[in-house]
Parts: structure tokens; sequence; C-alpha cells
């Protein structure tokens, strides 16, 4: 048998190429981690549509200005806060994605006012911060943290007279009222898992319609004061917003019951730090803190050793870490990368999940970019590829158009638009100094690490 007659025919390689492209190729949508230098999880999600960099900054000021001019979208954390001011000088943001829930460390309403849609995470750590609120809970009720810290420090409990002593203030949960501040995903779960530890549990949620109390099978009570005359444990989970700054402040405080609890793992704002300090001194209440006023600074010894909660007796506090686990991590990167990913491909914003200042977006802000921001060419099934590990996410671009139009950032067959720049990136690390961005070799942005665009290493 004639072998060579056996074997299929081979196809002509340039066949397989498809139709060559003639004209430049255009350089990427640039997306920016702000205030983070890891892009380890969003580099998967997004290297097809956008070149990825990472600033590593603590205030715009230390924002190179390639960034600031070029940069369609931005990913931030919340180490970084972005006022009115900080936004005009982004000449060419279209979105923002907090990582995270808490927007509150961005100007919404001028985001929306200057065509920056702003997105949140907020699904991503609901369990997790629950948890923690009750694990927090738990320990003000069980003074776990401070019994375990006895028995490090070398206490001998011979007897139950020294049980007794040092368990002093131990409570039973089972028929005590915790009263939840804002019904929200994380107070509702927060009062589901509450019931079960025998709690009863009341709520109050001023913007919330009648008839969730009924489906949840909690208490309503309609004012802030109700709730503190009536709860032993008071757990805060509302969003910090004009209106409630230091809502738990001096007057506030003494409308609570002597010795009740006091949690906090929404936003520290919501607490005056000095009116907390005085009654725990005065041991009138205890409390778990996982945010704080003036994060990063240790509730202990920040604020050059002034913080006022510094010497208070009875206070447990965590560094805003309720929200993490490995999972959740991973989870709340992958869904911000997808909403950036959204917008690349889809249109802002109506193919946002989560866009938080809709309706103070301004559309003519955003006439002046051409369809497609950047221009370059992508092949339609990298648009429709679905990146995301999480369960919950549908493919991200099916009936997505992949041609900008209006309110598209740009990726699809188009015309270059205002962002193929080839502006040189002098000096920063781990880019070739000389080099446009648009001609990055493909390995230094699919790498992992993104790449660092960061004024103080670049003007040095
Ligand atoms: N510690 C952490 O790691 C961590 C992680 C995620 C979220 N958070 C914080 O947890 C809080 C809750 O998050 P969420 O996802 O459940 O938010 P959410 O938007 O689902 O719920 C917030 C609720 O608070 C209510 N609310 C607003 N102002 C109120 C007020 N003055 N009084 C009573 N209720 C009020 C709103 O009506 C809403 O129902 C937020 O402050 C968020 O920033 C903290």
């Amino acid at each position: 048998m004639n072998k060579r007659k056996m074997m299929p025919k081979r196809p002509r390689m340039d066949n397989l190429r498809g139709p060559i492209n003639n004209g430049p190729i255009q350089s990427r949508p640039l997306v920016a981690l702000l205030d983070g230098r890891d892009c380890s999880i969003e580099m998967p999600i997004l290297k097809d549509v956008a070149t990825v960099a990472f600033c590593d900054a603590q205030s715009t000021s230390e924002i190179h200005e390639k960034v600031l001019n070029e940069a369609v979208g931005a990913l931030m954390w919340h180490t970084i806060i972005l006022t009115k001011e900080d936004l005009e000088k982004f000449k060419a943001l279209k979105i923002i994605v907090r990582i995270g829930s808490g927007v509150d460390n961005i100007d919404v309403k001028a985001a929306g006012d200057l065509g920056i849609a702003v997105c949140n995470v907020p699904g991503y750590g609901v369990e997790e911060v629950a948890d923690t609120t009750l694990c927090l809970i738990l320990n003000l009720y069980r003074r776990t943290y401070w019994l375990a810290n006895m028995v490090r420090e070398g206490k001998k409990f011979t007897g139950p007279e020294q049980v007794r002593e040092a368990a002093q203030g131990c409570a039973r949960i089972r028929g005590d009222t915790l009263g939840i501040v804002g019904l929200g995903r994380i107070g509702s779960a927060v009062a589901l898992r509450a019931k079960a530890f025998g709690f009863n549990v009341i709520f109050y949620d001023p913007y919330l319609p009648d008839g969730i109390e009924k489906s949840l099978g909690l208490t309503r009570v309609y004012t802030l004061q109700d709730l503190l005359f009536q709860s032993d444990c008071v757990s805060l989970h509302c969003t910090l917003n004009e209106h409630n700054h230091h809502l738990i402040n001096e007057f506030t405080i003494k409308q609570m019951r002597p010795g009740a609890f006091l949690v906090n793992t929404a936003r520290g704002g919501l607490v005056d730090d000095d009116a907390l300090s005085s009654a725990l001194k005065q041991g009138r209440i205890r409390a778990a803190l996982d945010v704080h006023e003036n994060e990063p600074y240790n509730a202990f010894q920040g604020q050059g050793g002034n913080c006022p909660l510094k010497d208070a007796p009875n206070l447990l506090c965590t560094p805003h870490a309720a929200f993490y686990s490995d999972a959740s991590c991973t989870e709340l990167r992958e869904m911000a990368a997808s909403e950036i990913r959204r917008a690349i491909v889809g249109r802002v914003p109506e193919c946002l999940r989560n866009c938080v200042n809709k309706e103070y977006f301004n559309h003519s802000a955003t006439s002046g970019y051409p369809d497609g921001v950047n221009g370059g060419y992508y092949p339609p099934s990298a648009l429709q590829q679905a990146h995301s590990t999480t369960p919950h996410e549908a493919p991200l671009s099916s009936g997505h158009p992949t041609s900008g139009g209006p309110g598209n950032l740009g990726v699809g067959p188009g015309s270059g638009g205002p962002n193929s720049s080839s502006a040189p990136l002098p000096g920063q690390m781990g880019v070739p100094s000389a080099g446009p961005l648009s001609g990055l070799p493909h390995n230094i942005y699919s790498s992992g690490i993104g790449i660092e665009i960061k004024t103080k290493i670049s003007d040095s």
C-alpha cells in the first residue's frame, strides 16, 4: 500500500492565516492599577484586550503623566483617594473599578459629571465579612481573645475562682438582642447567622422598603435611637455616606445600653473614636473594630502615638481584614478585572454590572471620544473568551459589539483613537526605557506582573 497516498493532504499554511491586515497596528487601551503592584490575577483576564500597568501610588501626584493622559481604565484598592481635582487630572479615563465594595474614597458624582463610570465589586466577600462579624461578636460575648492571651502570658487557672475572675464579663448569647444598622448584603448575612446563635435580631435601615423584615423573619425598628435603646450588641453594616459620618458619637453612645457591645466591620468613619474611647474608659461599652477612620494607621499606635483609642480597654481591633480569604480575594480581583473587560469590549455604562454612579453619568462628557479609544485590532474570538473562573461569571462578551460604538472603550476593528500614542515611557522598571508602550513585547505584559509606571522612579 502506498502510505503517502493514505495520508491526508496537509493544508497550505497561508490558507490558515487568514487575511493579512494592512496598516499600522494600534496600541491597546491602557488600564492602570493605581495603588498596588500585583496584577497577576487581572492580567489573564485583560491581556488580550488591554495593556495593564501598575502605579503603586498613594496619591495622584505619584501617578505618571502617561497614565493620567492615556489610561482609559483604572483599578484601585482603598489606599488612594480620588477627589474631583484628582479625577480631573485623568484625560482619557472612562471607568474606575474599586477592588472592593465601598466607594467612599471616590467622588462618584464628580466622576459621573466627567463621564467616568465608577464600579465596585459588591458581592465578593459578603460571607467573609459576615463570618468575621460573628467572630468579633462571639469574642465580645465569650472573651476568647482575652482569655487566650492570658493563657499565652502564663496565667494559671487553678480553680473556678480564677476562671470566674478571668472570664468576667462573658455573657450568654441566647435571648440577647443584636441590633443591625444597615440591612444590605452583609447586614442580612449577619442577621441570618446571628439567628442560629439564638440572638433576637432587630435592624434599622431607613432606605429599605417595607417587607424585608417579613422575608428574613426579623424585627424592624424605624429610628437609630430605638435600635440603640433595645440592643445588647450593635453591629454596623451601613455604607458610609455624607449623612452618617460619626453616626456613633458621644450622643448616640449614651443611647446604648450600659455594658452593650459595639461591632464595626463597615467603615471607620461611622464611629467617633474620641467618643468611643471615653465610653470604653468609663466601662460603659465594649467594642470590636475591623475598620478605622484613619487607615492604615494602627488604632493603638497610629497618629504619632496620639490615637484616641491607644489606651482604651475592652477593645479588639483587626486591620480591615474582614473581607479577606484566599478565595474571596481571588474572586474580588477577577470580578474587578472582568468589569474593566466589559467596559473595553462593551458599552459604558450600559454593559457594566455594578456601576454605582449611573444617575450622575454624563454621556455628553464622553462625546469627545470617537468610537474606539484604542482602535487596535483584536479578533472577535478574543472578545468572546470567558476568562473568569468564578462560577457566577457568564461569558463576558456574547452579544457585545466587537467594534466600538458610543461608549465603547475601543476594542475591535476600527480606526485609531486618541490612545494610540507611541510616546516612550522613560525609565520604568521592567520596560525597555526607550520603547513605545504599544511596541512592548507581548511577554512583558502577559508575564503576570504588569508594567510599572511610577513617577517617582521615572523622574529620578
Ligand atoms: N471590613 C471589610 O473588609 C469590608 C468588606 C466589604 C464591605 N465592607 C463595608 O460593609 C458595609 C456594608 O456593605 P454591603 O455590601 O452590605 O453594603 P450594602 O450597600 O449592600 O448595604 C448597606 C445598607 O446600609 C443601609 N444604610 C445606608 N445608610 C444607612 C444609615 N445611615 N442607617 C442605616 N442603614 C443605612 C443601606 O440602605 C443598605 O441597605 C459597607 O460600609 C462596606 O464598605 C467592609
